[in-house]
């Protein structure tokens, strides 16, 4: 199959391009930069080596950018896999250019090249902070600006083509930017609650390698209607699905914490708890500071993440159908255990965790 995967320097672009590589696929991957392209595709890993099966097309989905490449895509191209996204800003503005405006600059410039007669399968990752909470909206920006972008798709998409939604939980596993920081602080023996019950809030995830073969299965099984976990959305004359894929069993925050301690060596963790009022002024505060003092906005903490950090659950919905159970309890082979282990082997592997 021919196959775009966008966002394929990051972290689960990265492991659907490999993935893809290594089942044969032909595999545009859109890159945005270029160094990190060469770090994969050069490091002496195995996965380098399927990097050089896939064709890099130096570009992005920048909504001032020329979007000549699309022009470049093949005519036969089967699959898009959408990946490309902003998951951590201290600016909402962000969230909406990439997600949101240019998701949709995406599927409009698509659908111009592949409207008609061609049966093109679009893959979209979005987020389990799309789906709407008890409030009935997504809590923050990020998750707003997904939900906008799937609503987006859901009108647009051209009759023809089949639109799978996916809106994983938390991913863990090799490569992650994002969950590194934790990473470190526990093994320096502590870790943040928020709130006194804090860590006895509940969460689904999956593996990374889990995930990439959950979305890889959306365009290689063979009866794509039958398999996935769906549920209804408004009604439309185009097919689509929105998935929610998650290992079997959830976790607890303290037990994250202290699966991550256990596979670093870490006998003792020092709990410090954040009371639950002080957490929106602290994020805000610094998320304001990033206009003045730039280097602040690698802090992880933002405004916008520190609404999904107080809610209680992060939970894939109960409701999803059973044909997402048997798949998941089939197939989902990385626990907890398993994901944080492979996930500190590669952070080690690469002296991030020195
Ligand atoms: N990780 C999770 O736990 C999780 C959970 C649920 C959903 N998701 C969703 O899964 C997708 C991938 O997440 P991830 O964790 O892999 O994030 P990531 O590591 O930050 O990867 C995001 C990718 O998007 C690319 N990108 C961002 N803006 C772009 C632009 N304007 N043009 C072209 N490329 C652009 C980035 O390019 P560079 O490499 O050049 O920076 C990067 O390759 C996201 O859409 C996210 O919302 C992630």
């Amino acid at each position: 199959m021919k196959i775009l995967v966008t966002g394929s320097t990051g972290f689960i672009g990265s492991h659907i391009c490999e993935q893809l590589a290594s089942e044969g696929h032909q595999v545009l991957a859109l890159v945005r930069k270029q160094k990190k392209w060469e770090n994969l595709s050069t490091s002496c890993s195995c996965s380098a080596k399927k990097f050089k099966f896939i064709t890099p097309i130096f570009d992005s989905i920048d909504p001032e950018g020329s979007w000549a490449w699309i022009d470049r895509l093949p005519a036969d191209l089967d699959v898009v896999v959408h990946t490309a996204g902003v998951v951590h800003s201290h600016r909402p503005s962000e969230f909406y250019r990439t997600n949101l405006t240019a998701t949709s600059i995406l599927v409009e410039k698509l659908k111009r090249k592949y409207a008609f007669n061609h049966k093109l399968k679009f893959i979209f990752l979005s987020s389990l902070s799309a789906a709407p909470t008890i409030k009935s909206m997504p809590v923050g920006h990020y998750g707003r600006s997904k939900l906008l972008a799937e609503e987006f798709l859901i009108k647009n998409a051209p009759s023809n083509w089949n639109v799978e939604i996916i809106r994983p939980p938390i991913v863990i596993g090799p490569r992650d930017p994002q969950l590194l920081h934790i990473f470190k602080i526990v093994k320096k023996g502590y870790y943040f609650v928020v709130g006194p019950n804090g860590e006895m809030n509940q969460y689904s995830f999956i593996c990374v390698y889990d995930l990439v073969k959950y979305v890889i299965n959306q365009f290689t099984q063979k009866s794509s209607s039958s398999s996935s976990s769906k549920s209804s959305t408004s009604p439309s004359p185009i097919k689509i699905n929105i998935h929610h894929p998650a290992y079997p069993s959830t976790i607890t925050y303290k037990e994250f914490h202290l699966e991550m301690a256990r596979e670093q060596g870490v006998s003792s963790l020092k709990k410090i708890t954040i009371p639950r009022f002080l957490l929106k002024p602290v994020a805000y505060t610094i998320s304001a500071l990033t206009y003045i003092c730039p280097p602040l906005s690698k802090v992880p903490l933002t405004a916008d993440k520190s609404k999904e950090l107080l809610e209680h659950t992060w939970l894939v919905p109960s409701d999803s159908d059973s044909d997402n159970d048997n798949y998941s309890n089939n197939n989902f082979k990385w626990n907890l255990n398993s994901s944080v282990k492979v996930t500190i082997e590669d952070y080690n592997q690469r002296g991030l965790l020195n």
